[in-house]
């Protein structure tokens, strides 16, 4: 299946200069969203994880059917303050300001196999914090699964050493 068609193209949203790739139309394609989540979970039996851990909001929708599927935990990485017990957290920057990633403490136990999952490896941000809240838990991230890649944006260089699957690629 090529996945790549049930990704719509959004010119100038959610600004002027950006082609946003919506998601949704692979999500409310019951053939479409089972055969990503199939590729993820096929990828993610070879590294025999213990556990997902995807980060809000998005990252949600991709990582808890692989979860399910699998039959092991998932974990999340959420914004500040949305949690309710003791957390771990992260900051990182963005284009403007910063951002502040957080998990429960013991979302992970030291020793346990990730697989990251998130729709977007764009500036690579996101996942980099996402892999340092891991690796504060003493978890070891094995894998990270994307649906969408956009390698323009070199995201990759913020994830070196780590494994990674991306389903849909864009190079420019
Ligand atoms: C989007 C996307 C990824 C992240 C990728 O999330 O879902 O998580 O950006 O960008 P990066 O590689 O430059 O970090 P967003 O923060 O828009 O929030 P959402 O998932 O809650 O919609
Ligand atoms: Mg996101």
């Amino acid at each position: 299946m090529d996945l790549k068609q049930y990704v719509t193209e959004v010119q100038d949203w959610p600004r002027a200069g950006v082609n946003f790739k919506d998601i949704t139309t692979i999500m409310d394609n019951g053939e479409a969203f089972r055969y990503a989540t199939d590729q993820i979970v096929e990828y993610a039996r070879k590294k025999e994880i213990d556990i997902v851990v995807g980060p809000e909001a998005r990252g949600f929708i991709i990582g808890c059917p692989v979860a399910y599927s699998m039959g092991v935990g998932f974990a999340p990485v959420r914004k500040r303050g949305k949690l309710p017990r003791e957390v771990i957290e992260y900051e990182y920057d963005l284009e403007y300001g910063s951002n502040i990633l957080t998990m429960h403490n013991d979302a992970i136990k030291p020793g346990m196999r990730v697989l990251i999952t998130d729709d977007l490896l764009a500036t690579g941000g996101t996942i980099e914090a996402s892999i340092k809240l891991v690796e504060q838990l003493g978890g070891i991230v094995v894998g990270l699964a994307f649906l969408i890649e956009l390698k323009y944006l070199n995201g990759v260089e913020r994830i070196q050493g780590y494994d990674k699957l991306s389903l849909i690629t864009y190079e420019s």
